[in-house]
């Protein structure tokens, strides 16, 4: 991985913050190991280098279902999820590199074999996916980038539901909570202005009997502090 991020760094460019604190020497070891048997990242690369003239990636065809996580900081909800459906695939994509150690290290111990890792940035990932190819998406508590000028930043763009939208098998399959609520007025906001792509959708206070409640190390933090998780499905 490490040497692909040298060789190609745009793909794995996050503009924003520093994406990673120190990562130790038994980290880089096991990603130098381990990782690119479960990535999927030289595909995608291929698919960009090629200036898009090739095929877009092949999924593997074996598995009832196929879930994409986007932004899965620690892995819990990547990892529960896909020990609980072995016949089902989980892609998880995260530009933490932390993040993608963790899950890493657990897949090993554990012989996790449905999941598949990016450190790529989900932009890039996304365009590589071929059309109506996936069951599920999910989005859990997105940075929410409240400062205006720092809004570009935002993972939520007209150009990501967009692609979103086309990669998915069929309508109500995209989940996205969020616990600041001017995000959630700016993604209606913006879903409102291209309902004629997109199509509709619902907004909802997420309760504690809901699946997605209460499922990530950030969404346990806004909760802690009383806050409300807000869920849309697309
Ligand atoms: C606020 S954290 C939420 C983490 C986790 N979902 C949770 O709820 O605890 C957002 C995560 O999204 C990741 N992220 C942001 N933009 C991304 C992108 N374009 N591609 C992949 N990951 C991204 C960040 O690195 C970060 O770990």
């Amino acid at each position: 991985m490490f040497s692909r991020k040298n060789n190609y760094p745009t793909f794995y460019t996050y503009h924003g913050r520093k994406i990673s604190k120190k990562i130790s020497p038994l980290k880089v070891n096991l990603i130098n190991k381990f990782y690119d048997q479960y990535s999927l990242d030289e595909s995608v690369i291929n698919y960009h280098i090629s200036k898009k003239n090739c095929k877009k990636i092949n999924i593997p065809k074996y598995y009832n279902k196929v879930n994409i996580e986007i932004g899965f900081g620690n892995g819990e909800f990547l990892i529960k999820n896909a020990t609980a459906k072995p016949e089902e695939l989980f892609i998880g994509i995260e530009v933490y590199v932390n993040g993608i150690a963790r899950v890493l290290s657990s897949i090993v111990e554990n012989k996790i074999s449905n999941i598949i890792l990016s450190n790529i940035n989900s932009f890039y990932f996304l365009e590589a996916i071929p059309f109506k190819s996936v069951d599920k998406i999910f989005i859990i508590n997105p940075d929410p980038w409240i400062k205006k000028r720092h809004h570009r930043r935002r993972l939520i763009s007209y150009a990501t539901v967009k692609t979103l939208y086309e990669i998915i098998k069929s309508k109500n399959s995209i989940y996205i909570t969020t616990d600041s609520e001017p995000y959630m007025n700016d993604i209606k906001d913006l879903l409102n202005d291209h309902k004629n792509v997109i199509g509709g959708y619902t907004v909802r206070i997420l309760m504690e009997n809901d699946d997605l409640y209460g499922i990530s190390k950030y969404q346990r933090k806004a909760i802690e502090k009383g806050g409300k998780l807000y869920q849309f499905l697309i």
